[in-house]
């Protein structure tokens, strides 16, 4: 797969590119993440990205000649008339894993980090092919959410991640949260792992494990719970869980 981010502040993403499992999954060629500076597609000597907003009112707004620009060649490059096209916005819809999903399926992505206070609509109204936020809290720019995105859609990819067993685990995300885990020592500071994880008995262990998913899913994250199917087991496990617990 390849990405191609468009931002200001491309030494932002050093940290990303060079650590941990992107750099791993660079080096063997599973994905190709190209940065471009939308500064260096501007044309006046003063290198101008943005301007005043029409209308008045605070702060400055990102030009659409620079961004049009910069995806424009990136097309041209790839022989493509379209590709999917990420505007990164506080306005856009909420980033999700089924979101994530879908852009791990494509071939090519372009992704614009928005900056300032905001970006020329017409990059969002004619570029953009969709418009992303990760959260309802203000970044100061799109570079961050950009890279949420991108590590979120790179572990996707076909043999990123180094089990797939892992990915499985995971497929309920979305569904309920996970179950807390523990390693060695098996007491520190006097907190002890709780018991049925030392037993060996796999069915007291998932049997555990399942409830605890349940019990903090209900506590923490009830819309969560609101939307997942559960089966006759699980309700008796929470029952029984809210009875022991609370
Ligand atoms: Cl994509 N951009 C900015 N500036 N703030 C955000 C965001 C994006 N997602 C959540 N907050």
């Amino acid at each position: 797969m390849r990405i191609d981010i468009l931002t200001l502040f491309p030494q932002m993403f050093d940290g990303l590119l060079n650590c941990s499992i992107i750099a791993r999954a660079r080096e063997r060629g599973l994905v190709d993440i190209r940065l471009h500076d939308i500064r260096a597609h501007t044309h006046d000597k003063h290198h101008v990205v943005d301007d005043y907003p029409y209308g008045g009112g605070a702060g400055m707004v990102l030009k659409p000649e620079p961004i049009f620009e910069a995806v424009e060649e990136i097309k041209e490059e790839l022989g493509l008339s379209k590709v999917p096209t990420i505007l990164l916005s506080p306005q856009g819809r909420l980033f999700n894993q089924n979101i994530a999903r879908d852009l791990a399926g494509y071939e090519h992505i372009v992704i614009i980090c928005g900056h300032y206070e905001g970006v020329d609509e017409r990059v969002a109204e004619h570029l953009a092919t969709d418009e992303i936020s990760i959260g309802d809290y203000l970044l100061s720019g799109g570079e961050i959410a950009a890279m949420a995105v991108t590590d979120c859609v790179v572990r996707l990819l076909p043999g990123v991640l180094g089990s797939e067993a892992s990915l499985v685990e995971e497929s309920h995300i979305g569904g309920l949260l996970e179950y807390p885990q523990y390693t060695r020592p098996e007491t520190y500071r006097g907190w002890a792992t709780p018991s049925v994880l030392l037993s060996g008995d796999h069915g007291d262990v998932a049997r555990w494990r399942r409830q605890q998913s349940l019990l903090r899913t209900a506590k923490r994250r009830p819309d969560l719970l609101g939307k997942a199917v559960l089966s006759t087991e699980d309700r008796k496990l929470l029952s029984e869980a809210f009875e022991i617990k609370s």
